[in-house]
């Protein structure tokens, strides 16, 4: 068994790996090569391979952010494992273990003082261990000194057939008499929507939603993936979609409370049911909006993450 960096020829064993491990969370080829190989974090220690037999049996993924992130800038001394895994055949002979521990040297070296597993927050895959689908890898981790300290909820509903609800009709024309509207965001509203991000919003969130119009607007002038809610002139929250992927997802704190988020998420599911999605889900949510604005609108609990993390001495 070697432990190695990654090298270009590891593209497709990688993948393969990632594939008889992390069986329920595989990036595509092309997410492979957007969220791990141009992650403007990756440096050579970050992507380590185990090789035996002439071919990738191993892998791990291992962070540490050194571009700050806007308003949050750096997390202070936390290193991220984002994914890893052994093939089938390899596992309960120390692999998992002689790649956790090169990891550990890079982020010592890095002046890390911890360790999480998976809440990075430009690109993370999966938000902690799932502990009923990755049960060996919570096995794994509390042998090696990792502790669970929050839990994040992730959420499915089927919106083939999704209509809005006579109630939350009735809901959003009371908002629009008060002057609250909800739309796809238009184009001349592009630089008061990015104030509002800077302004009211968590500073990871800003960066998603740049990427996502980054891609201009069609013909009719409204990105048709991003959804604002308005008080007049006044952006007071949105909610994004990429996919069947939805979120971020958010309103401005005073006007949280009067229903305006419930109008803004169905709308949003209307609006990814007409473009073809049968299904939505959010990755990463917590207990009361499980119960309140997603339980709501159909939405069931699919999966729990365990985030775990590691003092590093
Ligand atoms: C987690 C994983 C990487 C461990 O790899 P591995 O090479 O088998 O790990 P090691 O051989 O170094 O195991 C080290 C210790 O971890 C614990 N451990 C590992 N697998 C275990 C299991 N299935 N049950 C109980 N303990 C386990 C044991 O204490 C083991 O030591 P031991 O074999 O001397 O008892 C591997 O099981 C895997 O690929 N799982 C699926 C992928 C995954 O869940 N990824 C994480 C997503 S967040």
């Amino acid at each position: 068994m070697t432990i190695r960096p990654y090298r270009d020829s590891d593209f497709h064993g990688v993948l393969q790996t990632w594939e008889s491990s992390m069986t329920l969370d595989v990036p595509s080829p092309a997410d492979f090569r957007r969220r791990v190989l141009l992650d403007r974090n990756r440096c050579p220690q970050s992507l380590i391979v185990a090789e035996a037999d002439g071919r990738v049996a191993g892998f791990l993924l291992a962070l540490v952010p050194r571009h700050p992130i806007d308003k949050t800038g750096l997390p202070p001394d936390r290193g991220f494992i984002t994914a890893f895994g052994v093939r089938p055949d390899y596992r309960r002979r120390g692999m998992g273990t002689a790649m956790l521990e090169r990891a550990e040297a890079f982020f010592r070296e890095s002046n890390r003082g911890e360790i999480a597993v998976a809440p990075y927050p430009p690109n993370y895959f999966i938000p902690g261990v799932d502990p009923t689908r990755y049960r060996e890898a919570l096995a794994f981790l509390t042998k090696r000194g990792f502790a669970p300290y929050l839990e994040a909820i992730a959420m499915d509903a089927a919106i083939g057939q999704f209509e809005i609800s006579p109630d939350l009709l009735k809901r959003e024309a009371d908002l629009l008499a008060d002057g609250i509207a909800i739309s796809p965001l238009p184009d001349n509203r592009l630089a008061a929507f990015l104030e509002f991000m800077e302004a009211v919003m968590p500073g990871d969130w800003g960066e998603s939603a740049r990427t996502l119009l980054t891609a201009p607007p069609p013909a009719d002038g409204h990105w048709p993936n991003l959804l604002v809610a308005a008080r007049e002139e006044r952006i007071i929250g949105y909610c994004q979609f990429d996919g069947e992927h939805f979120g971020p997802f958010g309103i401005a704190e005073p006007y949280q409370g009067r229903g305006i988020g419930t109008v803004l998420l169905a709308r949003t599911l209307l609006q990814m049911r007409r473009r073809g999605h049968h299904a939505a889900y959010v990755l990463w949510t917590g207990e009361r909006a499980a119960k309140g604005v997603y339980g709501r609108l159909g939405f069931r609990i699919s999966r729990r993450f365990a985030l775990m993390k590691k003092p590093l001495a």
